[in-house]
């Protein structure tokens, strides 16, 4: 796809006048800064009025970039639309959750069934494509940016009847797929169909009364929207059949698809902002996630070299940590390292935001020294990564469906969060580096020995006959509580929970206790041991499987929490509440060890150990984020750390990362 590795972000010289443009390329030379993502924002600039295209300033840019060799990532610059379009055509803008119709301002809000935005948008595309598509400079386009949000508006809703038309057929299949009886919301026509914001079904804005309806809602938007993204993909290939099209993505972002969308993308990006407290593990699970949408590299299309705006608290990333932070996410599989931006703005919401490029306007900042550093180490790299994969046998289910539905539910606990849930068994891999892909509900399980599906509360059909396959096929399995509750339309599955997963996990829970924060049980193992839980206690109900720990206190005291159940010529597990961390690791120590799973080295170690394996061989990324200093895995010591030359040192300080080939 790429020659080498991208480096550079988002470039607005737009912004500034030409006598800075020249001044930048200096700079960014200096950096080894091979790339730029313009036009992102430029819907105005370059269709100044409705029959007005402007393209004058945008072809100098291209021709700068160009000539000095940049690998040009080209926006269609649809993410923000024009005042004209808004104030002439009014129905462009979206009516939001509370039913208001939104007025020009903002950007990522057009309606995406609006007729006259698409035909823009369409057009715009087009005419990029047709203009700069046979430039060999362009290294890939960047269709509109970070997609995401919905709209409430009439002709939304007009369009999500006929979506569920296609989908149900009739009336009845919808009422029955809603459960439309409950408060008597039986429908008799398609007209009476409501969008479900906070004039409808809506209850707050977390919840609803009609799940169903609501997930139908999000399936319906993310496929729209993911049109819009479609009709321009299609525009830029009636001119280029061979460039690649992406759009920026944002990790575990709630409101998209992604594993939809990414079927449509030729590479996924995504935009990595960590806040100054968010786990290592946490954002090594969302680089995992994004390699996982196409199973394969990705681009790490945004990120702050310094500091961001947005975030309540936005600290510095210190001496070395843009570095480190940069080599874990080509760790977990990125071709790219891109920044937003590459010169700070002068004005408007994003000042403070961190650039390459600071208000100061030099290159003598430490900022630009770190930029630069890691240009000559990517640069350096030159293309032996690109075709490297990240092979894994254990694979973590992550479902967009069950992320909407798991937390529409009302009861029985409102800090069951997916994303945590998921992320609780992923840093159980990650602090013993034990590779991981995250994987979609229909996934090929037989590449796993081990597959991992906590929360799995939308059991659709076929999930559970393939669940069994792969156990009776020698697979190990890891499910919890609040698993095989529910239908693809939210609807219980009758019969006694886990539901369709019932006789692979060969137990029955009777009933789901809901602790408070304040509260907590305990699991006791049958070596003695006990670990605090809380969250969720079912009570469970053994029919096959062994019992391997019962809680410790209350009326179900004795009830079994974790169970096993032999099932062919593998195993299930149900873990039955939500453990902390170290009687987690009581449960999957043993679930892993059942399936053969090895970490990528075999000493234990605080360090992150990564790898990635291609044709040019495996290459182990080790890295210390943060904490105290650790001892080098003797595995690695007297070898060279490819990034200097030299051999790794004996001990990494905090930030410190070694690449080294195995
Ligand atoms: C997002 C957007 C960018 C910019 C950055 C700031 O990722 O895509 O345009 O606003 O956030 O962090
Ligand atoms: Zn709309």
């Amino acid at each position: 796809m790429f020659s080498r590795m991208l480096y550079g972000g988002d470039y607005n010289p737009n912004q500034w006048g030409k006598e800075v443009w020249k001044e930048d390329m200096r700079i960014f030379r200096d950096a080894r800064i091979n790339s730029a993502t313009v036009n992102v924002f430029s819907w105005s600039k370059i269709q100044p009025a409705e029959d007005v295209y402007d393209f004058s300033e945008l072809d100098e840019i291209v021709d700068m970039l160009s000539a000095e060799g940049y690998d040009i990532v080209l926006a269609t610059a649809t993410g923000a639309m024009p005042a004209w379009m808004v104030t002439r055509y009014p129905e462009t803008a979206r009516v939001d959750f509370e039913g208001r119709r939104h007025r020009f301002g903002g950007r990522h809000n057009a309606c995406p069934h609006s007729p006259v935005f698409q035909k823009y948008a369409a057009r715009l595309a087009e005419k990029l494509a047709e203009r700069y598509g046979s430039n060999p400079h362009i290294a890939c386009w960047h269709i509109s940016n970070e997609y995401g949000g919905e709209c409430y508006c009439p002709e939304c809703e007009q369009q999500f009847r006929l979506w569920l038309r296609r989908k149900y057929k009739t009336l009845d299949a919808l009422n029955d797929a809603w459960n439309m009886e409950f408060w008597g919301h039986l429908v008799y026509s398609w007209d009476e169909i409501v969008v479900p914001n906070a004039l409808g079904d809506a209850i707050g804005r977390e919840k609803t009364a009609f799940a169903g309806l609501s997930i139908d809602y999000r399936r319906f938007m993310s496929d729209s929207i993911l049109e819009n993204f479609k009709m321009e993909r299609d525009a830029i290939r009636r001119y280029d059949k061979t460039t690649p099209i992406t759009t920026n993505l944002m990790g575990t972002y709630k409101g998209l698809d992604y594993f939809k969308w990414a079927k449509e993308m030729d590479i996924v990006s995504w935009d990595n902002y960590p806040a100054y407290n968010t786990p290592w593990s946490y954002t090594a699970m969302r680089h995992d996630l994004m390699r996982g949408l196409k199973d394969a590299p990705f681009m790490l299309m945004e990120q702050t070299p310094s500091q961001q705006n947005w975030q309540p608290f936005n600290s510095l990333k210190r001496p070395g940590q843009m570095r480190a932070q940069s080599w874990q996410t080509v760790a977990h599989g990125a071709n790219t390292i891109q920044f937003f931006q590459l010169r700070r703005s002068r004005g408007a919401c994003e000042k403070f935001h961190g650039a390459v490029i600071a208000h100061v306007g030099t290159e003598d900042t430490r900022v630009f020294r770190e930029v630069a550093q890691l240009g000559r180490e990517l640069e350096a790299m030159g293309d032996t990564l690109l075709d490297a994969k990240n092979p894994a046998k254990v694979g973590i289910i992550f479902d967009w469906d069950n992320y909407w539905a798991l937390e529409y539910t009302s009861g029985p606990n409102v800090e069951l969060k997916y994303v945590d849930q998921i992320h609780r068994y992923y840093k159980y891999f990650y602090e013993r580096n034990i590779p991981v892909d995250m994987i979609p509900v229909d996934a090929d399980f037989s590449k796993y020995s081990m597959v991992v599906a906590p929360v799995l509360y939308m059991v659709k059909d076929g999930m559970a006959e393939a669940l069994e396959k792969f156990v009776s096929d020698g697979g190990t399995l890891v499910t919890t509580f609040m698993s095989g509750i529910v239908g693809q339309s939210d609807n219980v599955h009758l019969g006694g929970y886990p539901g369709p997963l019932r006789r692979l996990c060969g137990i029955w829970a009777e009933e789901i206790d809901a602790l408070a924060p304040e509260q907590s049980n305990a699991v006791k193992f049958a070596d003695g041991g006990e670990h605090k839980c809380g969250l969720l206690c079912d009570l469970v109900h053994l029919e096959g499987a062994e019992s391997l720990g019962s809680y410790a206190a209350d009326f179900y005291a004795g009830y079994p929490a974790v169970t096993r159940n032999a099932f062919g010529k593998g195993a299930a597990y149900y873990v039955a509440t939500q453990l902390e961390a170290d009687g987690l690791a009581v449960v999957m120590d043993r679930a892993s060890g059942e399936a053969g799973i090895k970490p990528v080295i075999d000493e234990p170690t605080k360090l992150e150990v990564t790898r990635r394996s291609g044709k040019n061989g495996d290459f182990y990324f080790v890295m210390n984020l943060g904490g105290e200093e650790q001892p080098l895995p003797s595995r690695f010591a007297g070898k060279t750390d490819i990034l200097t030359g030299k051999t790794a040192p004996s001990v990494l300080k905090t930030w410190d990362t070694v690449i080294i080939k195995g």
